[in-house]
């Protein structure tokens, strides 16, 4: 391991998985410092002259690869064959650095722990020193998972887009790849569909909003709302796909769709409640307001997708051809009262209204199917049958991930008793609007996304994990920094970085790693909570969480 002359510089965040340094030796970048970028390391060598070139006033220049200071960029089948496309050799020697990847984002993933080991000062925008060095250091690295998401409900709070492009990059920095962009729900219809433009219109605000959990008594009685074009989501797409990220989207269905009732009311069930009467709902939990069954729902929804592939295309990021229609909570009432829903489950043979999710999940499983593209829903997609090739979100725990493996579905592990980042991260009253279980540092270190249980085989399901950041108590950016970080960091390594033994993490190890790793994050302008506590203006005295009076739940 690392030798102490380097403390605090080769602290990286995710841990790599070999770090040999070389002596308290520096190579020191300055105004010659070049870059030498061969096929394949363009986004790469953009992204280093960019950001580094940002923060270090240098000028990164293009250089002739042969010569002395010079930063080589170069992807090579050798590091494939071992590290895997996504691995990465970093060899810092005193006449320059040599930075192999096994594919182009191997390499992006190798440049990001390049900044980390410039220091703080090289996650600033402009530079505040004039000394920039590396260590002489060899790391070889690759992730454990492919997918290592993240999750943003943009509809409960909506984020503007400066916001979105900010967590890109805060992802990026953790060597997170699956952007999980949970675009729709009861409180907020959140992108822009040119042809049914009352989603935005009616669907993308509401007039007041419940200020703290469902049992508070308090309104912020004021609008909100917000949502991104076409051309906002396009440049979204781009900046992911510059960092090697694949953007999710999520159009949640047939449940959670109260703000797209409010529009187009028609999408409701018209033959039990008054739909026209609806609109977006300002307060939390889970509406009983859900799609109709019926064949108009089917192609209004049809047009929604049509317009979104177009907008998020198959092949920008290595899991972008996936698309989540969500399938989460929704309710049955209105399904069981409803005679149109009735005569559907009829006419199509089925057992039951679960049966009749299924089938509106399976219609949209083919529909997608048949233009490239690859259905994922949370787990309640596995009631009532699961389509052919869907996959899995699995977030009421890991039981739906195991039966969704156990019958051949590829699996995202993001169970809420885990990795839900809204969840209460100390047990104390100063945590801010606290809701569920207590969720600590160490509790999301020491997650561990592949259950006992699988087979061998069943465990090649697992694509990976992801954190869900559910927005309900987050009315800002500051809010969902707070919740966030440093619980990401923390993450990250679960996502990226391999057991030291079977069944084990070292958090001592990590927390040390962290004192590093706090600067990063001051340097990066992340409000997370400090692990003293929260500062007075990141409480919310007086706003009532979940539960509203006794201790919070156990499991
Ligand atoms: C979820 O938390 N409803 C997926």
């Amino acid at each position: 391991m690392a030798s102490n002359v380097f403390t605090g510089v080769v602290d990286l965040i995710p841990e790599p998985r070999h770090v040999t340094a070389y002596g308290a030796n520096w190579f020191a970048l300055g105004p010659g410092t070049g870059l030498a970028a061969g096929e394949g390391a363009e986004r790469t060598e953009r992204w280093l002259r960019a950001t580094l070139g940002a923060a270090t006033g240098l000028p990164l220049a293009s250089k002739e690869s042969s010569g002395d200071d010079v930063i080589r960029l170069s992807i090579h089948p050798m590091v494939t064959k071992d590290l895997g496309a996504e691995g990465y050799r970093l060899a810092v020697m005193p006449t320059g650095v040599h930075l192999v990847g096994g594919g182009p984002a191997g390499l992006f993933w190798g440049a990001q722990t390049l900044r980390q080991l410039l220091g703080p000062g090289a996650f600033r925008r402009a530079p505040i020193s004039g000394s920039w060095r590396l260590p002489l250091i060899h790391v070889q690295d690759s992730p454990r998972f492919r997918w290592r998401g993240l999750m943003l409900d943009v509809a409960r709070h909506f984020m503007p887009k400066e916001g979105v492009l900010r967590y890109l990059d805060l992802m990026a920095a953790h060597k997170l790849n699956v952007f999980h962009f949970h675009l729709t729900d009861d409180q907020g219809w959140r992108v822009e569909i040119k042809r049914y433009p009352k989603l935005t219109e009616t669907g993308s605000w509401r007039a007041r909003t419940k200020f703290g959990h469902r049992a508070s008594p308090l309104w912020e009685e004021k609008p909100h709302g917000g949502h991104y074009t076409q051309d906002d989501i396009r440049e979204i797409v781009a900046y992911a796909a510059e960092r090697h990220i694949s953007v999710v989207p999520e159009i949640d269905v047939p449940g959670h769709s109260q703000a797209a009732i409010a529009a187009y009311p028609e999408l409701g069930n018209t033959d039990v409640i008054d739909t026209t009467a609806l609109s977006v709902w300002d307060n939390w939990g889970i509406s009983p307001n859900v799609l109709a069954p019926t064949d108009n729902t089917l192609r209004f929804y049809e047009g929604v997708f049509e317009e979104l592939l177009g907008l998020f295309p198959a092949d920008a990021a290595e899991f972008s051809a996936f698309f989540h229609i969500g399938g989460d909570e929704c309710l049955k009432d209105q399904w069981k009262q409803s005679p149109t829903a009735q005569s559907r489950i009829k006419e199509l043979g089925l057992a039951d209204e679960d049966e009749l999710q299924s089938w509106f999940i399976g219609h949209f499983a083919k529909w997608l199917s048949a233009r490239g593209r690859r259905l994922i829903g949370w787990d309640e997609i596995l009631e009532g049958g699961l389509p052919d090739g869907a996959a899995v979100s699995s977030w009421r725990g890991y039981e739906g991930g195991v039966a969704a493996a156990r019958a051949g579905h590829d699996v995202v592990m993001c169970p809420e008793q885990q990795v839900y980042l809204d969840h209460r991260q100390a047990a104390g009253a100063d945590e801010p609007v606290p809701i569920g279980y207590v969720r600590t540092l160490e509790d999301v270190y020491r997650f561990e996304p592949v259950p006992p249980e699988l087979d061998e085989q069943q465990r090649g399901r697992i694509l990976g994990a992801q954190a869900n950041v559910w927005t309900e108590v987050m009315e800002d950016h500051a809010r969902v920094d707070y919740q966030t970080f440093p619980r990401l960091a923390a993450f990250a390594e679960v996502a990226w970085s391999r057991l030291p033994a079977p069944g084990e993490r070292d958090f001592a190890a990590f927390e040390h790693r962290m004192a590093a790793h706090y600067p990063r994050l001051d340097a990066l302008g992340v409000a997370y909570r400090p692990p003293a506590g929260p500062r007075p203006w990141q409480r919310r005295p007086g706003v009532p969480g979940r539960p509203v009076d006794g201790p919070p739940p156990n499991k």
